[in-house]
């Protein structure tokens, strides 16, 4: 048998195209696409217990074969075909699940994972009963952010975000969203796109930029008193376009919200996006119901993020987008309105209810969620929002690939997808919300390399 090495990066080849992981107590496909409705609560789980146990020959395994997913199924049935399809089992690294859950790599289709600074305070204020928008106004917030993220370097930004993807990729994650919207002018923008590109590129977690210009209105053009429309002419005329021109960002996304981007500012800056290329994301009704939702399904956006207060019309539409077969994921982030200390929670059941497909993520970011624990959002998610763990799975997985765009090449263990797959220490993916903060993560496999492990 090939001795196993942890190949730093996962990009580099490894000498054996082959890997194949059984003594699995169970693997988690997640197979058949996009999940909405009843279907959101079917992950496609083979068990070994149903066949005898992880050793036993029906039990269930995965083969990958240079960075791709080749087969997955029983032991014996799958070892057969490798043999006889030319793929001969000596080319394969064995990994020993020891009675673990394999699951697709968890996808984080939600983060703001670069910034300078630290926000602690704002949880004093909070608890001494200051709002989220109250502290912005004053110039804290996002702002404080914008300040500290504008001073930092962009090696002291590129330390940061290793930091943070490495507790990520501890947690499971595989695939990070990373938004900018700490920058506000063209320069720092860029510098934040840079970045995230360049983290992508040194790996082994799948960094994809989105550019978020109209997070706020910075502080220069607070003064004035059209600042909000001056920033907006600002974002459409030198932003955008020098987003565009360098090419980095895949998304846009807008802060869709009551007292920050209206609805058709929003609009106006969505449209202009989609005119370079960039498909839309929306902040839309976290705080107030504020169009967001409608916005969303009215421009064909991938995703409809926060939701915690949409307007019923709002789910409706996000409904008839489903329905119609133009489903916009909606991204809920429940570790943002535990963290903000609010008591109205994205309404998921109906949602579900609806027909409208659910993604979790953590909205990793130094004022709502300095949360990087994908797992810990699922908790959340199955604690406050009433998803059932095999929900809460589907939410991190195939629904979070879909909602990047990426639904094709991740998010689930299927034949010709990219072979992103997390090992975790319980016997079931059941278990993987219910032991909350736990260390759970086993193995990290990425593009078919194990990329981070421990015992
Ligand atoms: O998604 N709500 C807007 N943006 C972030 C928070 C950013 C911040 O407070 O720094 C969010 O929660
Ligand atoms: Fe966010």
């Amino acid at each position: 048998m090939t001795t196993l090495r942890l190949i730093h990066g996962g990009r580099s080849g490894s000498h054996v195209p082959g890997l194949l992981i059984h003594n699995a107590s169970e693997v988690v496909t997640m197979a058949g696409g996009l999940r909405r409705g009843d279907a959101q609560d079917d992950p496609v789980a083979h068990s070994a217990d149903a066949v005898g146990g992880p050793e036993s020959e029906d039990a269930p395994v995965v083969a990958c074969w240079e960075g791709r997913i080749l087969a997955t199924g029983p032991r014996a049935a799958v070892e057969g075909v490798l043999e006889a399809e030319g793929y001969p089992l000596a080319r394969f690294v064995r990994i020993d699940a020891r009675g673990g859950t394999v699951t697709p790599g968890l996808i984080d289709a939600h983060t703001h994972l670069l910034f300078g600074g630290t926000r602690e305070g704002e949880l004093a204020l909070r608890q001494q009963g200051a709002g989220y928008l109250e502290i912005l106004a004053a110039g804290g917030g996002i702002l404080s952010t914008v300040a500290a993220t504008r001073a930092a370097s962009s090696d002291a930004l590129l330390a940061h975000g290793r930091r943070w993807l490495s507790q990520m990729l501890s947690h499971g994650v595989t695939t990070v969203e990373a938004k900018s919207g700490y920058g506000l002018d063209l320069a720092t923008e860029l510098r934040l796109l840079d970045v995230a590109y360049q983290l992508g590129r040194e790996g082994p977690i799948d960094v994809i930029p989105t550019w978020l210009g109209a997070h706020a209105v910075p502080p220069e053009f607070r003064t004035r008193r059209d600042g909000t429309e001056a920033y907006v002419r600002h974002l459409l005329d030198e932003q955008l376009p020098g987003v565009a021109a360098q090419g980095r960002a895949r998304f846009a996304d807008v802060f869709c919200e009551r007292g920050v981007f209206t609805q058709d500012q929003s609009r106006r800056i969505l449209s202009a996006a989609s005119a370079y290329g960039l498909a839309a994301r929306v902040h839309a009704d976290e705080l107030a119901p504020s169009g967001g939702a409608e916005l969303a399904v009215e421009l064909g956006a991938l995703s409809a993020d926060h939701l915690a207060s949409p307007s019923e019309e709002g789910v409706l539409a996000l409904a008839r987008a489903a329905a119609a077969g133009h489903p916009v994921v909606a991204t809920l982030l429940p570790a943002t309105t535990w963290f903000l200390m609010h008591k109205d929670y994205a309404p998921a059941r109906l949602l579900i209810d609806r027909g409208v497909p659910v993604a979790i993520a953590t909205d990793f970011n130094p004022g709502t969620s300095p949360m990087a624990s994908l797992p810990l959002a699922m908790t959340i998610a199955c604690l406050q929002l009433g998803l059932t763990p095999s929900e809460a799975l589907a939410a991190v997985t195939i629904n979070a690939a879909h909602a990047l765009e990426m639904g094709d090449d991740i998010g689930s263990i299927e034949a010709g997808k990219q072979a992103d797959l997390t090992i975790w220490n319980v016997p079931t993916h059941r278990q993987i919300p219910y032991w909350p903060g736990a260390d759970l993560v086993r193995m990290v496999i990425k593009r078919g390399v194990p990329v981070y492990g421990h015992d």
